[in-house]
């Protein structure tokens, strides 16, 4: 049985500390991507409160489809430089969006969905995936919340 959820009232450093063991330790010596994307999807719905949506797309051809989730089924297929998963992707940045109805292109695929986090997973300086956070709450997200995410996108660069 995994049981990895902070207790309430972690602060978010430490809190995004335990994520990061416990999906290196979820993950260590699997060979299969989507086995992984899909552990690490649960943790993050474990481990984050406040979220409405939580988990990966993947680069396939020069888009991105589509990958393992926690939540609402959501839109397939998104161009690079579209919305804010394909900016994050094609730009290979952070995206950190406190209100995404002030986000030019924003992919509405839950109209409940208010601020958002995508951190590309790199690989060679290039997404080979993004990790997409929604949440209803304006503003949800922070730099504590940027940082947890990006460690987690590094240490699983070579593991999806
Ligand atoms: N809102 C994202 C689309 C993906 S869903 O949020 C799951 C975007 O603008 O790229």
């Amino acid at each position: 049985m995994f049981d990895f959820r902070p207790d309430a009232g972690t602060p978010k450093p430490e809190a995004y500390r335990q994520l990061l063991d416990a999906a290196e330790a979820l993950t260590a010596g699997e060979r299969d991507a989507v086995a992984n994307m899909a552990n690490v999807a649960a943790l993050l719905w474990d481990f984050l409160p406040q979220l409405n949506w939580a988990g990966f797309y993947r680069m396939v051809d020069g888009e991105l489809v589509l990958g393992p989730f926690m939540g609402r089924p959501a839109c397939i297929r998104i161009p690079l430089g579209k919305g804010v998963c394909g900016t994050a992707a094609s730009e290979a940045m952070t995206q950190l969006v406190e209100d995404v109805h002030a986000f030019p292109g924003h992919i509405a695929c839950d109209s409940v969905t208010n601020s958002e986090l995508v951190v590309p997973v790199l690989r060679d300086g290039k997404a080979i995936a993004v990790i997409d956070l929604d949440s209803p709450e304006k503003g949800r997200f922070d730099q504590h919340d940027a940082a947890g995410i990006e460690a987690l996108a590094a240490m699983l660069a070579d593991r999806i």
